[in-house]
């Protein structure tokens, strides 16, 4: 299913990443579920392939492919997994990317190379445990002492947290600016005061590491700062914006997946003397999941090319990520019901697709914040 006008190199691009994740990410798919370990040597793979740095230019390490590629590089590892998808995805669109975008000279040398290569992990830290829709509401604090910062807070729910070695952390510089008092900063995992919190335990996206954090007086040199001061409620907000193409991406790789697993079962799958396939009834669902992936490809490859374009892409990107999440939930759901008994054995895949699409729904934006953002960007764009 390539109906979006890619150029050669994208489709070329697209080809290899979904030739290794389908011979080498799918055939680990159960046991990745199943121990929720992270699969240390298939993330170094893809370091070799160059899939951790794709969109980063090449004078820092990376590949230097445009933004599509690596969104079609997200699905189609994400079409094999899930966790590996969302691995991928916070690893460069808020973890790398927030580097690129408005990082010193310094901090690109120091940390890019790294990053881009995959010998460092990289993670966006900024949900906090009374802060997560109202995300310009977080509490911790970064109090600037000669040369340093000291920070003191908690984070939660951070992707990547166990393996990650470097953290985009947002935390209050001047509480008495509100939102324009939020700074960010560039954590390393070694700091002294900072200490990662066990691995949660979560429905789907095993072999995704999901932790809290803790600040207490971590001391951080004052060339950590990201941007400048009271900068960072918006930069995080812009980093999101990219970020939830790359969500979208990875739901339509979990729909995808299921709706190629339900096309194959149906047609093999034989009751009242027939395939499965042969019912109208079957076919109804059938024709709304493949619909609905269709849909959600043009939304998200037309945010991509914004994006690529340079374009402001924050209305589109929520829209994608909203239609394709919701499409994921509903597309997994009915490949497990046309599966019928098998669909809910470990087995037959389905299940874990639908438990790996729940959380596209809540993380990077609950779909109810992406209809926020939609309809405040739709109402400005109106004419009174
Ligand atoms: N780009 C640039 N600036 C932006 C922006 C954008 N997309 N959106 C808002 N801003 C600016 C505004 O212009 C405004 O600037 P001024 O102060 O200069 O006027 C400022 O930011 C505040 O904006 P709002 O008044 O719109 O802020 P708000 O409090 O109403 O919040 C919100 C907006 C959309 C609800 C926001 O809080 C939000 O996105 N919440 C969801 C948080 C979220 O997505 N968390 C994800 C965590 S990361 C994650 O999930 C990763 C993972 O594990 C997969």
């Amino acid at each position: 299913m390539l109906s979006f006008d890619f150029s050669e190199e994208q489709l070329a691009l697209r080809e290899t990443v979904s030739r290794f994740a389908r011979e080498v990410i799918s055939p680990r798919a159960i046991q990745l579920d199943e121990t929720d370990e992270f699969p240390h040597d298939i993330v170094k793979q893809m370091g070799g392939l160059g899939l951790l740095g794709l969109p980063i230019p090449e004078e820092y390490g990376g590949v230097g492919a445009d933004f599509i590629s690596y969104i079609s590089a997200i699905e189609e590892i994400s079409y094999a997994s899930a966790a590996l998808g969302v691995m991928l995805a916070v690893h460069t669109s808020v973890g790398s990317f927030p580097i690129l975008y408005f990082g010193t000279d310094e901090q690109k040398q120091a940390y890019l190379p790294r990053l881009a290569s995959g010998e460092w992990i990289g993670a966006f830290a900024l949900t906090e445990p009374s802060a997560g829709s109202d995300a310009g509401g977080i509490r911790t604090r970064a109090v600037k002492q000669g040369d340093e910062y000291i920070l003191n807070g908690e984070k939660i729910f951070i992707t990547n947290a166990r393996e990650a070695n470097l953290f985009c952390v947002f935390a209050v510089t001047d509480p008495t600016k509100g939102k324009r008092g939020v700074s960010a900063f560039l954590v390393e995992r070694d700091t002294p005061g900072f200490t990662i919190g066990p691995t949660e335990k979560k429905m789907g996206l095993h072999g995704s590491s999901t932790c809290a954090l803790t600040f207490n007086d971590a001391h951080i040199p004052a060339a950590s700062l990201l941007g400048q001061e009271g900068e960072g409620f918006r930069i995080a907000m812009q980093l999101l914006d990219g970020g939830r193409i790359g969500i979208a991406a990875q739901a339509q790789g979990i729909a995808r997946s299921a709706l190629d697993l339900t096309a194959r079962y149906v047609q093999d799958r034989q009751q009242f003397g027939r395939p499965l396939a042969q019912l109208q009834a079957v076919q109804m669902l059938l024709a709304d999941m493949a619909t609905r992936v269709e849909a959600a490809h043009w939304l998200i490859y037309h945010a991509a090319k914004l994006k690529d374009a340079g374009k402001p892409c924050g209305k589109e990107a929520s829209m994608a990520k909203l239609f394709a999440s919701d499409g994921a939930m509903s597309v997994t759901t009915d490949a497990v019901q046309l599966h019928g008994g098998y669909g809910y054995i470990r087995e037959y895949h389905v299940e874990r697709l639908m438990r790996d699409a729940k959380v596209t729904q809540i993380y990077e934006g609950t779909n109810q914040i992406q209809r926020v953002v939609i309809a405040r960007q739709l109402l400005k764009e109106t004419l009174k």
